[in-house]
């Protein structure tokens, strides 16, 4: 029988040693279980949770050092080749491919769920023309709770399957919704002939004037770039969900926290913070003069849409969505698209850097999703919400994982105090 393998804790002090079990998953190094650490009156300090991981999960594997991510083990490459994005997201959820009739099944599911509350819209009318669309969405998505109590209970699993097809179908409705809101055209009610992408073209750029049918070359992109984004394991979005979801919360109001936290640019915000850059950058002969400030200690300027927290080689994303943007570029005959020269620039300058070789710094996902989105003539304030509407499945899936996980508990870091010590009040008069 093999031994039980250990990790020891030591000290200097004549403190006892601690032992600690060593847990081995799947795939991926092995985990030191710190649990009984609070029972000795320790715990462990981490900002940023890099060396902290923070429940099991079965749904997403990334390997940073080898560029590979898979959903439910199958590679993201073969998902974004063969699947459509509810397969995937049919996968993420109950964890296999589903069959014909399971498929059929699926998306009808989705298809009845795709109308919002009729009521809702006047809750647009709230919001400033000019407001951000995550803005909108974070406060939209959350009043979703206000709106359909009948699948709130988070112990009845039917509630909860109920739920995750409300978000999954009417997240795209919101978020076409934001737009057109922010372009003061009229709402355009979903179209369930199409299938989930198209229908959601079509929510954004139909108008009741004309006829509108989406470009099938640009509903396959759109498809891949939500099928890469669909699940991430436990990015910082995702962590907010399952943090939120911890203390019993609906989910519609979890998800809504995962969008607010997507928005910043180090995450979701990255794509529409490279679209920036690129602009701003404007032409080849001042690429080095950005990429020196990006090096720079004193300046906060960084290179976006390089660098991740897990990938330190290749992110298997950035190559199936650089293909994706010559499919594009080549069907819209924007093939000498200036942006794309520049970006496909800057990412050869970058990766022949050795600031960006030494410290593992590539093209993430967002480099060039930007380029792909905007060619389709999605405007920039849109790239995150379509980040958002791309990674709910993957955070409805995980908050599932969690709801039925037994070793789930509320969520409650502790922290290193370093304020000061007890002191008395003194009356106003006396400081
Ligand atoms: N440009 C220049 N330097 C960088 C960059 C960059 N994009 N990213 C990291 N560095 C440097 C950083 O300054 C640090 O240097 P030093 O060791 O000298 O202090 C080192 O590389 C390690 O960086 P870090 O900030 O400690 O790494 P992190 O894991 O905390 O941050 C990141 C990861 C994605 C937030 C960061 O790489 C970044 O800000 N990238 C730009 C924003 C971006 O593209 N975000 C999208 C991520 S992919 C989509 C998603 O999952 O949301």
């Amino acid at each position: 029988m093999t031994q039980e393998r250990k990790a020891i804790l030591t000290f200097n002090d004549g403190t006892p040693p601690i032992e600690l079990p060593v847990l081995s998953g799947t795939l991926g190094p092995d985990v030191i279980d710190i649990r009984a650490l609070s029972k000795h009156g320790f715990f462990t300090y981490d900002p940023g949770f890099q060396s902290t991981g923070s429940c099991r999960s079965s749904i997403t594997y990334i390997d940073g050092d080898a560029g590979q991510l898979f959903y439910r083990g199958y590679p993201i490459e073969q998902l974004a080749e063969h699947s459509d994005f509810l397969e995937v997201c049919y996968l993420l959820l109950y964890g296999e491919l589903p069959t014909g009739p399971q498929k059929f099944e699926f998306d009808s599911m989705v298809k009845q769920h795709t109308m919002v509350h009729d009521q809702m819209n006047r809750f647009f009318t709230g919001f400033r023309r000019d407001a951000h669309p995550m803005a909108i969405m974070v406060g939209v998505v959350g009043a979703l709770s206000a709106f359909y109590h009948d699948s709130l209970d988070i112990s009845n699993p039917h509630h909860r399957e109920v739920s995750a097809f409300r978000l999954l179908a009417k997240v795209p409705t919101i978020a076409a919704m934001c737009h057109k809101y922010n372009v003061g055209e009229p709402f355009m009610y979903p179209q369930n002939r199409l299938d989930y992408v198209g229908n959601f073209l079509y929510m954004m750029f139909a108008t009741p004037c004309g006829h509108y049918e989406p470009n099938p070359v640009l509903a396959r992109a759109l498809e891949r770039i939500m099928i890469l984004h669909a699940d991430h394991e436990q990015n910082a979005s995702t962590s907010t969900v399952r943090l939120a979801g911890s203390s019993g919360s609906n989910p519609f109001a979890c998800i809504a926290s995962g969008i607010a936290c997507l928005w910043g640019p180090a995450h979701g915000g990255a794509n529409e913070a490279v679209l920036a850059m690129l602009e701003e950058i404007g032409d080849e002969s001042r690429i080095g003069q950005y990429i020196d400030r990006a090096k720079r200690k004193d300046d906060s300027f960084r290179l976006m849409g390089f660098g991740h927290r897990v990938y330190k080689n290749m992110d298997p994303r950035a190559d199936i969505m650089r293909r994706t943007c010559h499919e594009v570029l080549d069907e819209l005959g924007l093939h000498d698209d200036p942006l794309f020269k520049l970006a496909l620039k800057l990412e050869k300058i970058a990766l022949e850097d050795d600031y960006f070789i030494e410290k593992k710094l590539y093209p993430n996902v967002d480099f060039y999703s930007g380029i792909v989105l905007r060619a389709m003539g999605i405007p920039t304030n849109m790239f995150t919400v379509i980040f958002a509407l791309s990674r709910t499945i993957g955070w409805v899936a995980q908050w599932h994982e969690m709801i039925g996980d037994p070793e789930n508990k509320i969520g409650r870091p502790r922290q290193l105090y370093q304020g000061a010590r007890q002191r008395d009040y003194v009356p106003l008069d006396k400081r």
